[in-house]
């Protein structure tokens, strides 16, 4: 049988997922996450899903390729695809924008009733999606940063319960924040960079814009001098 490869962020993502867990992968594309888990950790069931047709096809190419017998593709919207006599308790939701994401959970909110679990790995707005999570009844557990081809993805794993998190913890990251992770320097220097460029930009009539900016950098730059 051909054995898998996965990418580093795909690895990083696995290693978050609890053994012995219903598993829904929305937006698989490929579904090689959803394969390397039925080969490597210890899962109930895992569907993967997919809003078009050909990632779809690829996906159950891949499935029927490396055997991942588990494995069940569904082609559907979001949390759609997901029935009640599924059992699924753990979401995961990788390589989307925050806005898609929110509204993935927003449009389908019933489906987490049976969910403890939501592991996310959102291109964008990381603490909007913390605060979105957070308000609908889950905590940070964990996080982890993974570089890959330059870009740091911030991967953050929930779990049910009503724990709630300061302004601070949804911005940063409360597990970032307490572990300051080799990577983080490198992220909120990478969001200072982005900010001073906007800032050179912008014409001298936002001035208001451009002081509440200059403030944002201060105290970014605050959170990274130890
Ligand atoms: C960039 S790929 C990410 C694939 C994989 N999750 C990863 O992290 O490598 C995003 C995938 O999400 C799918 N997608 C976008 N919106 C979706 C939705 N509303 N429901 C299901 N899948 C969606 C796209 O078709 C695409 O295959």
């Amino acid at each position: 049988m051909t054995k898998i490869n996965i990418s580093k962020r795909l690895k990083k993502i696995a290693d978050m997922v609890d053994k012995e867990s219903m598993i829904i992968d929305v937006g698989c594309d490929h579904a090689l996450l959803d394969i390397y888990l039925s080969k490597n950790v210890l899962n109930k069931k895992i569907i993967a899903s997919d809003i078009t047709d050909g990632a779809v096809n690829q996906a159950r190419k891949n499935v029927s390729l490396y055997g991942a017998f588990n494995v069940e593709v569904r082609k559907g919207d979001g949390l759609e695809v997901v029935k009640e006599t599924d059992h699924i308790n753990t979401l995961i939701i990788s390589g989307l924008g925050n806005q898609k994401i929110e509204s993935i959970l927003k449009r389908n909110i019933q489906v987490l009733n049976d969910i403890d679990t939501i592991i996310i790995q959102s291109n964008t707005g990381y603490d909007k999606i913390r605060k979105q999570i957070n308000n609908i009844g889950y905590y940070v557990v964990d996080e982890c940063l993974v570089k890959e081809r330059n870009i740091i993805y911030v991967i953050i794993k929930f779990k049910k319960g009503n724990i709630k998190h300061s302004k601070k913890e949804l911005y940063f990251g409360p597990i970032l924040l307490k572990n300051k992770p080799s990577l983080f320097k490198e992220l909120v220097q990478n969001e200072i960079n982005n900010n001073n460029n906007i800032i050179k930009k912008l014409p001298n009539k936002n001035l208001l814009k451009k002081f509440s900016m200059i403030i944002k950098n201060i105290l970014l730059k605050k959170e990274i001098h130890y």
